[in-house]
């Protein structure tokens, strides 16, 4: 197979295409990354290395840059290439950004989508699986959990501008027989994620000896997915998933509380004096909960990785690769933003 993946350099992006060339050898994956200040080159140097001593007729991995927004960059690839597979992951994803700015939201998660989606009805592929998200359902707080049939109730600009990526994708089903599958994962977590999310904020934190900024109560619940358990479901909706159908896959559902004390005891620090309770999200949705019963039906799915084992090894990766994380925060992208995002100046 010939598959595109867009977003690689990203945290889901480059553990899914760590876990396809380690499983797949004879598939050949392009890289298709703008290199937003979440485009982490790092994230993948190792592959690029060993892919430069290898003719290019051999190679398995390419690398391009350039915006998923950009027809003709498109056009050009999808002629030169003839992708087998589209797997489509590059989006703003931080929902604390999407209050300050959201222009950036709409361009890449909702253009984006839609520049893809048009390239794919002059170069079809046999299929697309578009990331989407388990935020499109909204706050779950005093509802049962979201199954695949549920009302969009986006409630902050990222999630607003994922959930009119899904439309586009499910009208361009209908109307032009795209051959998608719509995954809508819940909150991952997992080595090389940008520290700027909950666990590696947490952890990263805790390793420089300051406190972890917890909004509000630090009372609401996410679904937490280990990043390799969502590479194998997408392997599993490219090769065996219904065209034309959307999929929840969730995690372990905890309060962000629990979360972060957790992490404080994995790094024996004392729990009560690591977190330090800052004012809440502009929008916060209390509670993410997916009913997953539809995955588990129609494929015998299950997640392989018991979370607390998961973030015990997560926890670890970060102590030893500190350099990872540290060239990541020293930049004035992250220091600047990070500073906005503890004070809580969403605005
Ligand atoms: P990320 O922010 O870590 O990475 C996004 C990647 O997309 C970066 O490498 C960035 O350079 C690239 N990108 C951004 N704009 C681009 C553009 N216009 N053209 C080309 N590349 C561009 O994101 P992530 O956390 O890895 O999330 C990946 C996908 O999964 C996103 O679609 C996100 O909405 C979705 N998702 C994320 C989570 C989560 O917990 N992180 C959960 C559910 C769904
Ligand atoms: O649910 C899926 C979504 O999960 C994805 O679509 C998004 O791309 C991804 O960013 C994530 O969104 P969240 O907003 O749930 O993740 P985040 O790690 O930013 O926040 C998780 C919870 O932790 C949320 O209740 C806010 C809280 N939080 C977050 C940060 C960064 C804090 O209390 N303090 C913080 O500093």
């Amino acid at each position: 197979m010939n598959i595109l993946v867009t977003g690689g350099l990203g945290f889901m992006g480059s553990n899914l295409i760590r876990h396809l060339y380690r499983h797949y050898p004879d598939y050949r994956i392009w890289n298709l990354d703008l290199i937003t200040y979440a485009g982490n080159p790092d994230n993948l140097r190792d592959i690029e290395e060993k892919e430069s001593e290898i003719p290019f007729s051999k190679k398995r991995y390419h690398f391009i840059r350039g915006d998923i927004c950009d027809e003709r960059l498109l056009s050009y690839l999808f002629k030169e290439h003839r992708f087998d597979a589209v797997i489509h992951l590059a989006a703003e994803s931080h929902v604390d950004r999407s209050f300050a700015d959201t222009r950036h939201f709409i361009h890449t998660n909702i253009r984006g989508t839609h520049a893809l989606l048009d390239t794919l009805r002059a170069y079809p592929v046999k299929r697309f699986v578009h990331i989407s998200t388990d935020e499109i359902y909204g706050d779950r707080g005093t509802r049962d959990a979201a199954d695949e049939t549920s009302q969009f109730q986006p409630t902050n600009p990222y999630s607003a501008s994922k959930a009119a990526g899904d439309l586009l994708v499910q009208s361009y089903i209908h109307t032009y027989q795209i051959p998608a599958i719509i995954f809508r994962p819940s909150n991952n977590f997992g080595p090389r994620q940008y520290p700027e999310k909950l666990i590696p904020l947490a952890i990263t934190n805790l390793l420089l000896g300051n406190k972890i900024p917890l909004h509000g109560t630090g009372d609401y619940t996410r679904s937490w997915l280990f990043v390799e358990d969502f590479c194998r479901a997408v392997c599993l909706f490219l090769h065996e998933g219904n065209v034309g159908e959307a999929y929840n896959v969730g995690g372990a559902p905890k309060t962000n509380n629990e979360v972060v004390r957790l992490i404080a005891t994995m790094l024996e620090k004392n729990p009560e004096e690591s977190i330090e309770y800052v004012k809440d999200r502009a929008s916060q949705d209390k509670k993410y909960l997916l009913n997953v019963e539809k995955v588990r039906r129609l494929h015998n799915w299950r997640n392989e990785h018991i979370f607390e084992d998961a973030l015990a090894y997560t926890v670890q990766w970060y102590v030893k690769n500190r350099a990872w994380w540290e060239k990541v925060r020293a930049t004035p992208g992250f220091q600047s933003y990070y500073q906005e995002q503890r004070e809580a100046l969403w605005f």
